[in-house]
């Protein structure tokens, strides 16, 4: 292939070099061609497969999403209870990942979580098999077919982990899963082993609705670099559970309840947003995005039901009051307004899990309950046009150093 010159538009940082200009965090960086999903990032604006998120929020559940982030079209009645048959049948484990669950019982879930989805791949004969096709150059309807399949598995599978590390690490026996209960409420039940309120179950659809996809931030990028090598599918997805663990990506809503069970009082928060925007000061976190420059819709969809759900079951703790003074503290002050900082998704959900009594651990691992159909949709979609990603770097130091013999060294 001859070599070409391109150009790259990007609001980020740009770092120049002798080789030529580097785009500091690949910002604006295009990657691949999608159809998956779409963000308006300067009119706060997201659609899954051409469907607005409000629309979806309002009248979908996490099963009908799964089906139109995966099949691209929103499911018939037979083919969302096809759907629904198959997640069901698909939420046990293999009884190695349960040991491998339980003997970390005491490290975060997200640990558990990255090497119990390795695990089960290791077992699940589909996975070895694409794997095998993959290694082989094969990837035709037969094995778009088998990808798909692993891909439900996989959504299927996650909520069991999450739920049975739970368990184990507060010393109970894990709650078999129920296949007469949707995925949120089964996850639900799981956890705490009892059916869980409508509006707790509703609280955790929505929020695996509005974290289902997002193009392509880092974990999503790391799922395609490692689908890119035709790794199998699992290793795919443990390896964006890794990066999602960062905490400027993923677990921004667990920091960012415990920010305001800190703060304690909602009269603090001016004082809380105002040290912010020191230099040196500290991130509000649930606040910034790298592509939103408007205020998240995920988060405004949120904020509804945080509000919905205080006033059924109380805000004892004032968080929602206390948020509340944060977001209006941010969408006043001219440092937030001069850098376009607005509340994203991470602002308002955490307060539900809390009052939910989902420990701060899990509140990161839902959110790769969530995104893992974003995560395998993408890569299934790259994998119809792959290239392994290998990028380049500007090399500044030495060539051709003189080797010094180790006893000759000072
Ligand atoms: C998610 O990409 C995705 O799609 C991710 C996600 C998804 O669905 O997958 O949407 C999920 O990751 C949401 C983001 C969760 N993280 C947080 O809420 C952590 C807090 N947010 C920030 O750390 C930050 O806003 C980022 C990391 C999210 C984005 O940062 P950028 O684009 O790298 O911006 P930056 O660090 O260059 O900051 C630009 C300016 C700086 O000030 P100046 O140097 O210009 O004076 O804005 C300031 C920053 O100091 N700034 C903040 C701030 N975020 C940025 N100041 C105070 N509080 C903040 N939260």
């Amino acid at each position: 292939m001859s070599e070409q010159t391109v150009s790259i538009r990007t609001t980020g940082k740009v770092i120049q070099s002798p080789c030529g200009p580097i785009v500091h965090g690949l910002e604006d960086v295009l990657v691949k061609i999608t159809s998956i999903s779409d963000i308006d990032g300067r009119a706060g604006k997201l659609w899954y497969r051409g469907y607005r998120i409000e629309d979806l929020a309002e009248n979908s559940t996490y099963e009908e999403v799964v089906y139109l982030l995966l099949y691209g079209k929103l499911p018939n009645v037979k083919e969302l209870e096809d759907l629904k048959r198959r997640l069901a049948a698909n939420r046990d484990l293999n009884p190695a990942t349960i040991e491998v669950v339980r003997s970390l019982a005491k490290a975060h879930p997200m640990f558990a979580l990255e090497a119990a989805v390795a695990a089960e791949g290791a077992f699940d004969e589909d996975n070895l098999k694409l794997a095998e096709a993959l290694r082989a150059g094969r990837y035709k309807q037969e094995e778009k077919d088998l990808a798909l399949k692993i891909a439900e598995k996989l959504v299927a599978k996650l909520p069991t982990i999450v739920a049975y590390h739970y368990r184990f690490s507060r010393g109970l026996e894990p709650v078999r899963p129920r296949a007469d209960l949707s995925h949120s409420a089964n996850f639900l039940y799981m956890f705490f082993g009892k059916e869980p309120d409508p509006l707790a179950t509703r609280a955790i659809d929505l929020y695996l609705i509005l974290h289902a996809d997002h193009e392509i931030p880092a974990s999503t990028f790391t799922a395609l670099v490692i689908g890119a090598t035709l790794s199998d599918l699992y290793s795919v997805i443990a390896g964006a559970i890794g990066a999602l663990k960062g905490p400027l990506h993923g677990g921004a809503n667990e920091a960012a309840v415990k920010s305001y069970l800190e703060i304690g009082d909602p009269a603090k928060t001016k004082d809380l947003v105002e040290a912010a925007t020191k230099p040196g000061g500290p991130r509000l976190m649930g606040v910034g995005h790298r592509v939103y420059k408007a205020y998240d819709p995920r988060a405004k969809i949120f904020k509804k039901l945080v509000e919905d759900y205080t006033a059924k079951f109380g805000d004892p703790q004032k968080l929602y009051a206390i948020a509340s003074g944060i977001e209006q503290a941010v969408l006043s002050h001219e440092y937030f307004q001069q850098r376009k900082l607005y509340p994203n998704v991470d602002f308002w959900s955490g307060i539900v899990f809390y009052y939910m009594g989902i420990p701060y651990d899990y509140f990161t691992p839902l959110f790769a309950m969530s995104r893992v159909v974003g995560w395998t949709a993408h890569v299934l979609e790259y994998w119809e046009n792959n290239r392994l990603f290998r990028p380049r770097a500007c090399y500044v130091g030495p060539h051709d150093q003189q080797y010094i013999p180790l006893n000759s060294r000072t």
